[in-house]
């Protein structure tokens, strides 16, 4: 999986860039909106982009964390930082940034530095599974990584490393039809799992689920608008030589496939994404 990652870096620089706050997970829209792709694909990636944001602005508004912002927060699984940055420039928080990619981390101190927030924002690599913190921090947030992990021991150590009273906050997708498995895990190499499984180790762990919104339906758009930036892409390196894709033609084309699938996929339900917020007992 690191592997897949440092891969996978550059080409998340190239959709997702410019910095400082680059985001590796799904995006929403206004319930009903479907903007037209017709569109250049500065403006394609610039809707993407913004989408990734607005889940993160609607996410920490359903946490609480406008009224309440975590002093110390632990980013699990923060790709390059582009949350653990957001955290940081509109929250005041003191973020660690954890990440299983070594390839990640002179990426995000890149970042961190050039969104000048680098008294805030530790970045650290290293693998949830193997940490036994117990650093009392005020919460822990794992955007779209949790799919990698095995959930009982990421539930554990997260536990452990909060104060009481603590708060853990999860976006993700979760399997609804498990025939759809091995396609979306094949394709992210992850290893999604069910509502119930998560909420079976969350309790196993000490925590009790306080919020679960179902953001599907406000997700699916972002296949389509990725879809066409997807299908520019490709349109662009055929057209021109003097500026390669850091993507190969191969992964463009199944890329565009695979839209298709997810599309269907998530305007089914067959997989929802969700937000959920757990919390640690005490005060
Ligand atoms: C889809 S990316 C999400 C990145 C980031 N949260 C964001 O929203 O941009 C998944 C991230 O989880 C990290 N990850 C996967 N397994 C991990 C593990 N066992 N320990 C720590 N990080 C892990 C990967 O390195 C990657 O950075």
């Amino acid at each position: 999986m690191p592997s897949y990652y440092s891969r996978k870096t550059a080409e998340i620089l190239h959709k997702y860039g410019p910095g400082p706050r680059i985001h590796f997970h799904v995006g929403m829209f206004e319930p009903g909106v479907h903007p037209n792709t017709t569109v250049s694909q500065r403006v394609l990636r610039n809707r993407l982009r913004a989408s990734q944001e607005t889940v993160l602005d609607y996410a920490a508004r359903l946490w609480g964390v406008p009224d309440n912002p975590p002093h110390q927060l632990f980013d699990i699984g923060c790709g390059i930082g582009g949350g653990s940055i957001y955290w940081a420039q509109e929250y005041g928080s003191s973020v660690t940034a954890l990440t299983v990619t070594a390839k990640h981390v002179p990426v995000m101190a890149d970042l961190v530095r050039e969104a000048g927030v680098e008294d805030l924002v530790t970045p650290v690599l290293g693998d949830i599974h193997d940490l036994c913190e117990e650093a009392g921090y005020d919460a822990a947030v794992a955007i779209e990584s949790s799919g990698y992990m095995d959930r009982e021991r990421l539930f554990r150590v997260v536990a452990k490393s909060l104060r009481p009273g603590g708060w853990f906050g999860i976006q993700e997708h979760f399997l609804c039809r498990p025939e759809w498995t091995t396609f979306i895990d094949g394709y992210y190499k992850t290893r999604l799992g069910t509502l119930a499984e998560y909420i079976s180790a969350a309790r196993a762990a000490g925590f009790e689920l306080e919020q679960d919104e179902d953001i599907t339906d406000r997700v699916a758009e972002f296949w389509v608008q990725s879809m066409a930036w997807t299908t520019a892409e490709l349109d662009r390196v055929q057209r021109t030589v003097d500026e390669p894709s850091p993507i190969t033609v191969e992964r463009l084309h199944e890329s565009a496939l695979t839209h298709g699938k997810l599309f269907r996929a998530w305007r089914d339900h067959a997989v929802e994404t969700r937000l959920l917020l757990f919390r640690m007992e005490g005060n």
